[in-house]
C-alpha cells in the first residue's frame, strides 16, 4: 500500500507554515531520484514538450503523451503525490471532454490530481472535474498554453490593476472548488497577498518566497534545459556540462582504443580459446 501525502496533509502544512516541495518529473529514473530526495509533490508537466521532445512550446503536447509519461513517473515514485498536467485542448473545448481527460490521469496513470491553466474563464471546467471527485490544482499568472494572448512568456500582474486581475483569477479558481493553486511568474508582493487571501495551498513558480510551497522544472534545476533560463530558476547542478564531457571522454576512449578495457570484456571459458582456434581451422 502506497504511503503518499494527501490534500489534507498539504492543507495542514499551509496552516503550520511548513513549505511544500514540488518539482516536475517526466520519466521513471527522475521520479525515483525525486522520491528518494523526499519531494512532497511531482508535476508531470506539459513542459515536457520543450524539455523532453524539443518543441518550441507546450501547445503541441497531446493527452496520450502525458499519460505515458505520467505512468512512468507513477512507477518511479509510488509514494509521492503525482499531478498530471492537462495539455492544450484537452479541457478548453468542452466540459465533458475535460472531465474525461482528467479522469484518464487517474484511471490510466494512477495520478493523485490534475492541473489546468486559467482563472475566471475555466471555472465551469474546474467545477465539473471537482464534481467528478478529482483533486484539482489551478494555475494562474503566466499560463504558457495561452502565451500567445499574453504576448509571450512574460511576468504577469506587475501593475496594481493587473495584479488585481490575477487575484480575481485566483479567487475564482478557489471558488470553483480547486484544492490547490499554482501561481506562475508574478511579483512576490502579489504572491504573498494571494497566499494570505486563499484557504487552499498556494504554490509558486516565480511568485516569490511567501507562498505555501515552491515548484521548479526539474530540467532547469539540474541544468539540462538549454533553450532559455527564466529569471525564477535556480540551477543546482549542470547536467548538460557533465553529460557532454562524459560523452566527449567516451569518444576519445573509443578513438584511442582505451575503451573497452579488459574489465569490460567477456573472456571465453578456460581452455575454450584453443578449441575454438582448432574448430575454425577445420572449417577452412
Ligand atoms: O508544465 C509545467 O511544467 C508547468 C509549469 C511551467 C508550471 O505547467
Amino acid at each position: 500500500m502506497a504511503n503518499r501525502k494527501t490534500i489534507h496533509d498539504f492543507l495542514q502544512m499551509k496552516r503550520e507554515g511548513k513549505k511544500i516541495t514540488f518539482l516536475t518529473s517526466y520519466d521513471f529514473p527522475t521520479a525515483q531520484f525525486a522520491e528518494t530526495a523526499g519531494l512532497d509533490m511531482l508535476l508531470v508537466g506539459d513542459s515536457l514538450g520543450m524539455c523532453v521532445y524539443g518543441y518550441e512550446g507546450t501547445v503541441p503536447v497531446v493527452m496520450d503523451q502525458m499519460i505515458f509519461h505520467a505512468q512512468a513517473v507513477r512507477r518511479g515514485a509510488p509514494n509521492t503525490f503525482v499531478i498530471g498536467d492537462m495539455p492544450f485542448m484537452s479541457y478548453q473545448s468542452a466540459v465533458d471532454k475535460a472531465v474525461e481527460n482528467a479522469g484518464r490521469f487517474l484511471k490510466e496513470a494512477g495520478c493523485d490530481a490534475i492541473k489546468l491553466e486559467g482563472g475566471k474563464r475555466i471555472t465551469r471546467v474546474i467545477q465539473a472535474i471537482v464534481d467528478a471527485g478529482i483533486v484539482v490544482m489551478g494555475h494562474v499568472g503566466l499560463t504558457p498554453q495561452s502565451s500567445g494572448q499574453l504576448g509571450g512568456h512574460k511576468a504577469q500582474g506587475r501593475t496594481a490593476e493587473l495584479a488585481k486581475l490575477v487575484v480575481e483569477d485566483a479567487r475564482a479558481v478557489q471558488e470553483a472548488g480547486a484544492h490547490m493553486i499554482l501561481l506562475e511568474a508574478i511579483p512576490p508582493e502579489v504572491g504573498r497577498y494571494i497566499r494570505q487571501d486563499l484557504r487552499i495551498p498556494v504554490l509558486s513558480i516565480g511568485a516569490g518566497p511567501d507562498c505555501d510551497g515552491q515548484l521548479l522544472i526539474v530540467s532547469d534545476l539540474i541544468g539540462q534545459f538549454q533553450a532559455f533560463t527564466p529569471k525564477f530558476v535556480k540551477k543546482y547542478c549542470n547536467v548538460a556540462e557533465m553529460v557532454t564531457s562524459a560523452m566527449k571522454a567516451y569518444c576519445q576512449d573509443v578513438r584511442s582504443a582505451a575503451f573497452p578495457a579488459e574489465e569490460h570484456c567477456y573472456r571465453m571459458l578456460e581452455g575454450e580459446e584453443e578449441k575454438f582456434v582448432v574448430l575454425m581451422r577445420a572449417e577452412k
